[in-house]
């Protein structure tokens, strides 16, 4: 167990449209989103950053980046460079400028479909944290890879990268587990199967980082819905839950954030 806060992230991956975005953000910011037990964020497109923002700031006048904002703002990738001639991306400094929170790197998605390696993914968690963001890590197992028993390998060995580059500021980051054949899929891990996964990667975290590991949040992603949310979120190292289609539903969402 890290915090005794849990954290509950919405991915929106690329979903969404002014409109649906307006009335998600509403139905989300009306309700009572228990901010007592549970930081809430959303990993919204870059191009939708500003509207959610804006909403967020109306539901809640003052600084975004402040820890009692009811909804923490966060983006799904950022770049691996500083600044320059890299066309089409976007930097950490834009990011923290705009007030963002967090930033997923390493997801499965982009892994897979635009070839992240380890050690690119290693980099822009570097990057998030020389800029004060909170990189939320992502790590997991294809379904091959699982049935061949080489799921601790592998989530070892993408976050045995990060800690590699990090060193001591690895205890600021957010890890999430995320086994790919459970993302989209309908399929979820158990709650023991993630739990043992989840106690592999706490312990590499604490003999890496020693004592200010263990309050790193280690998030579950895979669908995760209402219905299983409360099951997850009570094992011992689930910190919280990076939810992707539930997210784009404020009664799922909210649900799974009541479960916690
Ligand atoms: P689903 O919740 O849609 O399975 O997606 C999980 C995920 O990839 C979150 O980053």
């Amino acid at each position: 167990m890290a915090q005794s806060k849990k954290l509950i992230v919405g991915n929106w991956k690329m979903n969404g449209s002014a409109q649906s975005n307006f009335h998600l953000m509403a139905e989300l910011l009306r309700t009572d989103l228990r901010a007592e037990v549970c930081d809430t964020a959303v990993c919204v497109p870059f191009v939708y950053l500003q509207q959610v923002k804006t909403q967020i700031n109306e539901a809640n006048p003052g600084d975004l980046a402040r820890s009692d904002a009811l909804i923490a703002l966060g983006s799904q990738d950022v770049s691996a460079h500083e600044s320059g001639a890299y066309t089409g991306e976007i930097s950490v400094s834009m990011l923290k400028e705009f007030g963002v929170s967090y930033v997923i790197v390493g997801h499965s998605e982009r892994r897979q479909f635009h070839h992240e390696s380890d050690q690119l993914v290693a980099i822009k968690a570097q990057r998030a944290l020389a800029a004060g963001l909170t990189p939320i890590v992502c790590v997991g197992e294809t379904k091959e890879e699982r049935e061949s028993g080489m799921t601790e390998a592998v989530v070892k060995r993408q976050l045995a990268a990060v800690i590699h580059l990090n060193g001591h500021c690895i205890s600021e980051i957010v890890l999430a587990y995320e086994p790919v054949w459970a993302i989209g899929t309908g399929l979820t891990a158990s709650p023991e199967q993630a739990q043992e996964v989840h106690s592999v990667l706490r312990a590499q975290l604490v003999a890496a980082g020693g004592e200010g590991a263990k309050k790193i949040r280690i998030l579950y992603g895979g669908s995760m819905n209402p219905k299983n949310a409360k099951a997850l979120l009570s094992q011992e190292d689930i910190d919280g839950g990076l939810i992707g289609g539930a997210s784009l539903k404020a009664v799922d969402f909210l649900s799974i954030i009541s479960a916690v």
